[in-house]
């Protein structure tokens, strides 16, 4: 049915061989399940309750943060302030975006991402750049510093993505002051910086695949921007490499995800690590996830990033030339996921 969109649209149409092009090529590239799960680390949790009234356990919050970036690069937050409610509804959203009618969800169609159209819907945005085609379909549109009106949104998503949106940017404006201090700067430094100008959320849709061995939800990355909050589902099938592993992000209620991406670890001078993180397929589905990145390659602005004067000395040379976010967003795009970092070539 040659109406039917994405990769949602093969499963709906009934394959039950994962097609040529979603092949892993290498398998090096994604798995090492032979490991025995219980020997592995696991990824810190950090509890942000009382964090407003209680200096001590700012703090100690602010200590578990730098930890978790200088080694991880990812951690997951509880009690952050979003209640689980909103959660469950922004999943009920773009679970409804994907699975409304192929006529409709085609509107949205383009893969155009010169901000013509705010709402990007398309499946594999490096389909003819990357090395691996993605068991995943997405729906990607920038929200500060220039909301969407509401009939640039889709219906299912209409109300609760603004809402969601300016809910993940008072955490994030809160996280960043959290970073700063975790950098022995000043809390508004990194907010100073233009770190939380701007917000693009990417929902993703995992339909279920029927060999899931073979192919990969989302190819090994890192974020490119400064920070990204994600909300995940109960599926699972996220990891992070760390320790030359790969290791279970397990889905937490209520929880979400906070990683640091690229230009935080360019503008660091590789302090906090922007981590390797990757999706794998799964025979379980759909899984949904809801990245909201801070960046501002859809800003006009040609603020050059580089690495922070105060944290540079005779011992801790800069590693980087600086760059604008549009000059490190088209290179990362133009590279497609392959599973290299874009940040070695702004050495
Ligand atoms: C991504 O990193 O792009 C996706 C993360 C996820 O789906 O959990
Ligand atoms: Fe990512």
């Amino acid at each position: 049915d040659e109406t039917k969109t994405g990769v949602k649209g093969l499963v709906d149409a009934g394959i039950t061989q994962v097609p040529r092009i979603f092949h892993v090529p290498s398998p090096q590239i994604l798995r090492n399940s032979v490991e025995p799960s219980f020997s592995k680390p696991s990824l810190p949790t950090i509890d942000l309750e009382g964090i407003d009234e209680d200096p001590k356990r700012r703090k100690e919050v602010i200590k578990e943060v730098k930890d978790a970036l200088e080694t991880w690069g990812f951690f997951q937050m509880v009690n952050h302030g979003i209640p689980n409610s909103m959660l469950e509804e922004v999943k009920k959203a773009v679970k409804g975006f994907f699975e409304q009618d192929d006529e409709v969800k085609k509107q949205w169609y383009t893969r155009d991402f010169s901000g013509k159209r705010k709402v990007v819907y398309n499946s594999n945005f490096d389909l003819y750049t990357g090395t691996v085609t993605n068991w995943r379909d997405s729906f990607f549109c920038p929200m500060a510093p220039n909301p969407p009106q509401p009939h640039e949104l889709p219906h299912p998503c209409r109300d609760i993505w603004p809402e969601y949106s300016s809910q993940v940017m008072k955490l994030g404006i809160f996280m960043l002051e959290i970073i700063s201090e975790a950098l022995g700067l000043d809390s508004n430094h990194l907010l100073d910086m233009g770190c939380a100008e701007g917000l693009c959320l990417l929902a993703n849709y995992y339909p279920s695949c029927p060999q899931p061995e073979l192919t990969v939800g989302t190819t090994n990355h890192a974020d490119i921007g400064f920070i990204t909050i994600l909300l995940q589902d109960h599926v699972g099938g996220l990891q992070v490499f760390y320790q030359d592993q790969w290791i279970d992000v397990p889905p937490i209620t209520g929880a979400l995800v906070l990683n640091a991406g690229d230009i935080l670890q360019m503008i660091t001078n590789d302090k906090f690590v922007s981590a390797q993180h990757k999706v794998l397929a799964n025979k379980i589905g759909p899984r949904v996830s809801v990245a909201s990145f801070f960046r501002t390659d859809s800003v006009p602005t040609l603020k050059v990033f580089e690495p922070i004067k105060e944290l540079l000395s005779e011992h801790n040379p800069s590693k980087y030339r600086g760059t604008t976010m549009q000059e490190y967003a088209d290179h990362f795009r133009a590279k497609g996921l392959d599973g290299t970092s874009p940040l070695l070539h702004f050495k």
